[in-house]
């Protein structure tokens, strides 16, 4: 049977990014069936709602999911589609590669608990957001941390991104990533979370797997950016057992929507890793190294100092790979 990929452009700069990544995989992908789903701000503001249950269906039903970026409004009232595709589709390996010369991390972050678990309660006097941390959800999260390890084959501690010495949910988080570590045989380096962000950037070349909670590995992979020339070039995947979701990093960036000038590299690089998902690492491979060639050509979007836009830059990656 065919796949059946989901394709979800959203809101800003998403339906600018996607159709360049989406060449890409109609590429590779012959036989798959495409369809779009349309979830997002402005969808919400056409009917009402962002993401249905139905749309969950939808998504449930595809072999795979390639999404772009929505808006989400800081209204308590206003449900983050993004996490509620997270939690119903229990993705709960948030892998994010971040590739450039010599540095190769991986960014492992747990996707579904920590502060992301949606318990709240908004008062005006006292607000309060619980830190789910439970031994499964950590369990799950470094299996996938070693068996990347393993993988990658690099010979690399596991670093454990956490804030131990303050949360004491972070020591259930800690112990229980150094104990699937010790059985997979694999040494672990524990890291206060802050002092990482900055080690990470001063010697990024030490680093292969890091795993983290939820909002450290938010924050850590945006930070992480800055070794790569932006927020324009990381992708990401969101797996769990049954689904799995491919969106670059970056937002919705609406300050930049309709311009024609985003960088799709991190979107490209995300349907590069549904690529390899689906056992195709050549084929992701040639990906990588046709951007890489356009960017070494010089031809770059406004954010990293050119002038090319969005179509042209993925039009040239495009070329690139149809000739090898
Ligand atoms: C990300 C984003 C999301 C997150 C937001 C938009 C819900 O920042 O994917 O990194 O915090 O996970
Ligand atoms: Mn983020």
């Amino acid at each position: 049977m065919s796949l059946r990929i989901a394709v979800v452009k959203g809101d800003g700069i998403g339906p600018e990014v996607i159709p360049e990544a989406q060449k890409i995989l109609e590429h590779f992908l012959t036989d798959a069936d495409f369809f779009e789903v349309e979830l997002g701000l402005a969808r919400w503001e056409k009917t009402g709602s962002a993401c249905s249950p139905e749309d969950i269906r939808e998504l449930k039903g595809a072999d795979a999911i390639l999404f772009g970026a929505v808006t989400t409004l800081p209204d308590p009232n206003y449900r983050s589609v993004l996490l509620q595709i997270r939690h119903e589709l229990d993705l709960y390996a948030n892998l994010r590669p971040i590739k450039s010369g010599e540095v190769d991390i991986m960014v492992v972050r747990e996707n579904t608990e920590g502060l992301y678990s949606g318990i709240e309660e908004v008062g005006e006097e006292r607000s309060t957001t619980l830190r789910v941390v439970t031994k499964a959800g950590s369990k799950r999260i470094a299996e996938k941390a070693c068996s990347l390890i393993l993988e990658r084959n690099r010979n690399h501690p596991l670093v454990i991104g956490y804030k131990g010495n303050v949360l004491k949910s972070d020591l259930l988080f800690r112990d229980t990533c150094s104990e699937v570590a010790s059985s997979f045989g694999i040494q672990t380096k524990a890291v206060f979370i802050d002092a990482l962000c900055l080690d990470v950037l001063q010697h990024p070349k030490k680093y292969d797997v890091i795993v983290t909670t939820n909002m450290f590995g938010d924050i850590l992979s945006d930070v992480c950016g800055y070794l790569t020339g932006g927020l324009g070039m990381l992708p990401s995947a969101n797996i769990g057992d049954k689904h799995a979701f491919f969106e670059p990093v970056h937002g919705s960036a609406p300050d930049i929507a309709g311009k024609g000038t985003a960088n799709p590299v991190a979107a490209i690089r995300s349907a590069a890793m549904m690529l390899e998902y689906f056992g195709m690492k050549g084929e992701a491979d040639f990906v990588e190294e046709s951007i890489q060639s356009v960017i070494r050509s010089g031809f770059l979007t406004p954010d990293l100092g050119g002038s090319a836009s969005t179509a042209e830059f993925g039009s040239r990656v495009y070329e690139s790979l149809s000739k090898k």
